[in-house]
């Protein structure tokens, strides 16, 4: 009987996520596996299933583009996560039904391409009897048990062209302008993006920032002669003594949607020292669009090694760049519930400080 994999794509969308899927086709096929497609997240395990055949012609012009064609899902059925911290379990009567449906498509085994979130899901189905291996995605690139995930050169390579678009206009108009990237637990888009733009104030969640600071970092280049300031700030940065500034929209099945955090930034800035300041919210054009070619090479790595691992039977485990710059296997248990962050004394935060990059917490 020939051998079936379902693909499932889950979480928010970031570029790259055809690319995998691409991979998993074209090497499975070299060994007559199929694989189907599993639409819209893990709710499309649900009845009425949604489930197509993946062909190889359809993988054509995969690689670079954006988006899923599986379409994807962070709420519904299948949600793991509200927050960070505690995972929810998924309802045992929605795991039968899922389970129930995955062997009546004869499928002998599923791909799971997300981040925290659905890796956690993942884990939860394995542990029920699915036979799954993960991939790691999020633009975020905070998942601590791989190097790298994919998306994140991607969503980097826009915040930077974002900022050196900000630079010429902040230029011309001896203004301050503030560029709000995604980047909810861990600041590796602002950080990177900030040190290949040539930001001047880079905000992170990983360091808590003060008015006093970022005030006078702009009133030092003022003294020097630079009248424009650019501060990029990861949209989970929080200010000293309070908690992330939310949208008011979050449903209470989902994490909280984070934003307004630039804006609130660059009033305090105006205000504090009377330079027309700016907030670009750079947002979901940080998820869409071709991936580049460091993303198309790791999602090709990471969908070829996904299909070697289910045909060595490796379940109940996700692909990972490994700090040797291989592919290689790590216990989906160890993977999920791991966030990566940027370290405050390391040597990424350390390179931007001896730039004389402010982080918005030295003294006043
Ligand atoms: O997890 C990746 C991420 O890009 C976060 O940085 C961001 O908070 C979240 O997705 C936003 O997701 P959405 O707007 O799709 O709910």
């Amino acid at each position: 009987m020939t051998q079936k994999i379902g693909i499932v794509t889950g979480g928010g969308d970031c570029p790259g996520l055809n690319a995998v899927i691409r991979a998993i086709v074209k090497a499975g096929a070299i060994y007559g596996w199929e694989c189907m497609g599993i639409h819209g997240g893990f709710d499309g395990l649900l009845t009425p299933v949604q489930a197509i055949p993946l062909e190889l012609k359809d993988m054509d012009g995969l690689l670079i583009r954006g988006g899923t064609i599986l379409g994807s899902a962070n709420s519904g059925q299948f949600s793991a996560k509200t927050g960070h911290g505690e995972p929810r379990q998924v309802p045992q009567k929605i795991l039968n039904q899922a389970k129930a449906n995955f062997d009546g498509l004869n499928l002998c085994a599923m791909v799971a391409i997300g981040g925290d979130g659905t890796l956690t899901i993942a884990q939860q189905m394995f542990e029920m009897g699915f036979p799954v291996v993960g991939v790691p995605k999020t633009i975020d690139n905070d998942l601590d048990a791989t190097q790298m995930t994919f998306g994140f050169d991607t969503a980097v390579a826009c915040a930077v062209d974002a900022l050196d678009r900000l630079h010429s206009t902040a230029q011309s108009h001896n203004r301050v302008m503030v560029l709000e990237v995604m980047g909810r637990y861990a600041g590796w888009i602002a950080s990177y993006a900030g040190l290949a733009g040539g930001a001047d104030v880079i905000l992170i969640p990983e360091v808590k920032f003060n008015y006093d600071s970022i005030q006078k970092k702009i009133q030092a280049r003022e003294a020097e002669g630079k009248h424009f300031t650019i501060v990029i700030v990861a949209e989970g940065a929080t200010l000293e003594g309070q908690g992330f500034v939310t949208s008011n929209k979050t449903g209470k099945d989902r994490e909280a949607r984070l934003g307004g955090i630039g804006h609130m930034v660059a009033q305090e800035i105006e205000e504090r020292t009377k330079k027309e300041t700016r907030c670009v919210v750079l947002g979901h054009l940080q998820r869409g669009g071709q991936p580049t070619q460091w993303d198309r090479q790791l999602c090709t790595r990471f969908g070829v090694h996904a299909f070697q691992m289910i045909a060595k039977a490796q379940f109940g485990m996700m692909v990972a760049l490994k700090e040797n710059g291989m592919m290689g296997p790590v216990t989906l248990k160890d993977a999920i519930n791991k966030i990566r962050r940027v370290d405050p004394a390391g040597e990424l935060v350390m390179t931007a400080r001896a730039l004389g990059i402010s982080f918005g917490d030295e003294p006043a």
